[in-house]
């Protein structure tokens, strides 16, 4: 298995920087790109923040903190990722634009380079070819927020060979995250199950079931879960979950993935979540 050092992140939002911190944090160099320069700087300030909290909490030592800033680079520009042996994208939920992304890394990073989506449900098999590279292209889907949340879900395309999928799986442990291994199917594991029950959350509001924070209470009271479905569809973002659940129906062909005409207003309402202070639940009053 390669040794891996330096690591690429393309995508600076809540997942690009949260994978940023928690790579530096365990030991690998990292550099961090965005399209958007304030969005770069934006999450650099974050993930400075959470490394001085986490230092004031006593969750590691100031002298941690100050190792895992310096190794948070900034990348002005795709060509500067060219020395990376890992890179991971984490733009937005688009085929297009992942597409886009991953044909420019092609051009730009050494021959050798994996290239891993953070996709939580385009097919990495067609991210894959993309390139001229799918051998050494794979999926590995973290969980929001990434410094909290265990799991890395890696995701093995047609062409993914044994030696990338071992790779990455080495990359998530010493991340320190629980790895389990799924095939290229629509949603993967983890969104095949999670994003229809909050898809039928909202189809039980739609139809008067019950009120939104009333199915919240239900679901976290009734059945131990920390965020009730209306929560965490607003913390995910309702644009994603509406883009996943298109995935789903499309990619498996069965109408119980049909996505609930209700999501799908809350979107082009632009009610997108916890990003845009309003979707289930109004946050205007929070900072
Ligand atoms: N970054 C870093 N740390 C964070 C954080 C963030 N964004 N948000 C919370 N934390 C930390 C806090 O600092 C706190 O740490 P300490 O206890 O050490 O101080 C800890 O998490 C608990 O936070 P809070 O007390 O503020 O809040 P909480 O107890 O309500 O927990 C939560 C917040 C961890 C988000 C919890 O509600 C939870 O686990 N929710 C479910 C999250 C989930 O299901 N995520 C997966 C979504 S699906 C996905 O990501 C995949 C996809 O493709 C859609």
């Amino acid at each position: 298995m390669k040794e891996l050092k330096l690591i690429g992140i393309v995508g600076a939002g809540q997942m690009g920087r949260g994978i940023a911190q928690v790579a530096a944090q365990n030991g690998f160099e990292v550099k961090i790109f965005d399209v958007s320069k304030d969005g770069l700087q934006f999450a650099l300030n974050f993930i400075h923040q959470q490394l001085k909290s986490g230092a004031e909490k006593g969750k590691w030592s100031e002298a941690q903190e100050m190792e895992a800033r310096k190794k948070i680079n900034p990348a002005y520009q795709l060509s500067e990722l060219k020395n990376c042996q890992l890179v991971i994208e984490a733009a937005s939920e688009n085929k297009k634009i992942k597409f886009e992304i991953f044909k420019d890394l092609d051009n730009v990073v050494d021959a050798g380079c994996l290239l891993v989506s953070n996709t939580s449900s385009i097919s990495i098999t067609e991210i894959g070819a993309q390139t001229k590279r799918p051998h050494l292209v794979a999926g590995m889907h973290f969980m929001n927020p990434v410094p909290v949340m265990k799991l890395v879900e890696g995701i093995r395309g047609l062409e993914t060979s044994e030696e990338t999928f071992s790779t990455i799986e080495a990359v998530a442990l010493k991340m320190g995250k629980v790895f389990i291994k799924a095939n290229d199917l629509p949603g993967f594991a983890v969104n095949r199950i999670l994003m229809p029950m909050i898809n039928e959350a909202i189809y039980a509001l739609y139809e008067g079931v019950a009120s939104a924070r009333d199915i919240d209470q239900a679901m976290k009271l009734g059945t131990n879960q920390p965020m009730g479905p209306f929560e965490l569809a607003d913390f995910i973002g309702l644009d994603t979950c509406l883009a996943i659940m298109e995935v789903l129906h499309e990619g498996l062909g069965d109408s119980k993935y049909r996505p609930c005409p209700l999501l799908k207003k809350y979107v082009l309402a632009g009610r997108m979540g916890k990003k845009c202070k309003r979707g289930f639940y109004d946050y205007a009053s929070i900072n």
